[in-house]
C-alpha cells in the first residue's frame, strides 16, 4: 500500500499516514509558468495499492484537476489499484438540474475521476445520497457524525435540542438527536438566489433550550447564522452549530464570529488556514476514521462496520 497527498490538505494526509504508521509517498507537484499542473511520482508504484488523498475543496477546479493528473500518473506507472480519497467532494451541491439548461456538475466530476482511471473512491458526508450513484466504480464513504456526537456529549448540555437548518438536513438532525438523546426542531429555509438563505418557519419548541444546528457543510455561513438568529428569536437559551465540511467561503468566518453562535464544531476534511481558526471554531480530526477506512479497503475487510451512518 502507498499513500500520496495532493496539495489540498497535506496536514490531514500526514495525520492519516501517521495513524497508519507509514509515511506519505514522494511526489512532486508544481505549476508551470502558464499555470498548468505538473505531477511526478518519485517512487515506484508498480503493483501497489495506491491511495491518493485530495479533497476537491477551494479552489475546486485546480484541486480536482490535480487529483485527475495524480490518478493518471499512477495508472500510467502501473499501480495495481488507485483509490481517490476525497474527504470533501467538491461540486457536490450541483447534483441536479434546479433550472432548465443547467449542468449536473457533480456527475461530471464523478465521470472525470472515473475516466482518469480511479478504481475506487472514498469520501465523507456527501451532500446528497444520489451522488453515490454518479460513480460507476467502487465508492465507500463515512460520516463524521460520531466524532462530533462524542465531542458534544462531553459538553453535557442540558435541555438539548437538535436543529435542522433546512428540510434537506432533517434526516441528519434526527440521527444526531437520537444519539444525543435530544429533541428536534426543523427550519423551513428558502434560497431566493444562490448563496442567499432565508428562514421562513421554525417547526418545534426551542424555548429555553440549548440548540445544536447540524449541517453537512458551512459555505457562506448564511444558513447557519440565520438559523441561529431564528432559534434565539423563538426563545432558545444558547446556540451551537456543527458540520463536517468547513468550506468557509468569502466572509463566512467574520459572519460566524459576529453571530450569536457560541461554538462552531467542524472537522478537518478541508484544510483550514490559521486565520479561519477563530476562537469560536473547534476543529475535530477525521484522520483516524479515514485511516481505518483505508486500512479496511486495503485489507479487504468491512468498511461499513466502521460506519455510524448519520441517518
Ligand atoms: C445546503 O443544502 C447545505 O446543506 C448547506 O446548508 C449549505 O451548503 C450551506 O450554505 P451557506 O453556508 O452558504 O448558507
Amino acid at each position: 500500500m502507498k499513500l500520496f497527498s495532493g496539495r489540498a490538505n497535506r496536514p490531514l494526509a500526514e495525520e492519516i499516514a501517521k495513524t497508519l504508521k507509514t509515511k506519505l509517498g514522494k511526489i512532486e507537484i508544481k505549476n508551470f509558468a502558464d499555470g498548468e499542473t505538473y505531477v511526478n511520482v518519485l517512487e515506484q508504484v508498480r503493483g501497489y495499492d495506491v491511495f491518493l488523498i485530495q479533497p476537491t475543496s477551494f479552489p475546486a477546479d485546480s484541486n480536482l484537476m490535480e487529483l485527475l493528473i495524480m490518478i493518471d500518473a499512477c495508472k500510467r506507472a502501473s499501480a495495481a489499484r488507485v483509490t481517490a480519497v476525497i474527504p470533501y467532494f467538491g461540486y457536490s451541491k450541483q447534483d441536479r438540474k434546479a433550472n432548465h439548461r443547467e449542468p449536473i456538475t457533480a456527475k461530471l466530476a464523478a465521470n472525470l475521476i472515473t475516466a482518469a482511471g480511479a478504481d475506487g473512491v472514498f469520501t465523507m458526508d456527501l451532500h446528497s445520497d444520489q451522488i453515490q450513484g454518479f460513480f460507476d466504480i467502487r465508492l465507500d464513504f463515512l460520516y463524521a457524525s460520531q466524532i462530533i456526537v462524542d465531542y458534544v456529549k462531553k459538553k453535557n448540555l442540558k435541555n438539548l435540542i437538535v436543529v435542522a437548518p433546512d428540510l434537506g438536513s432533517s434526516r441528519r438532525a434526527r440521527s444526531y438527536a437520537k444519539r444525543l438523546n435530544a429533541g428536534i426542531a426543523l427550519i423551513d429555509k428558502r434560497r431566493p438566489k444562490p448563496n442567499v438563505a432565508e428562514v421562513l418557519n421554525l417547526i418545534g419548541d426551542v424555548k429555553g433550550k440549548s440548540c445544536l444546528i447540524v449541517d453537512d457543510e458551512i459555505n457562506t455561513g448564511g444558513t447557519i447564522v440565520n438559523a441561529a438568529n431564528a432559534v434565539l428569536k423563538h426563545g432558545a437559551k444558547e446556540v451551537f452549530a456543527c458540520c463536517t465540511h468547513a468550506v468557509f467561503a468569502g466572509d463566512a468566518v467574520k459572519k460566524l464570529e459576529h453571530s450569536p453562535l457560541k461554538e462552531i464544531i467542524v472537522t478537518n476534511t478541508i484544510a483550514l488556514p490559521q486565520e479561519k481558526r477563530t476562537r469560536k471554531v473547534k476543529v475535530l480530526s477525521v484522520a483516524p476514521l479515514i485511516a481505518a477506512s483505508i486500512k479496511a479497503i486495503h485489507t479487504e475487510t468491512s468498511v461499513s462496520s466502521l460506519l455510524n451512518p448519520a441517518k
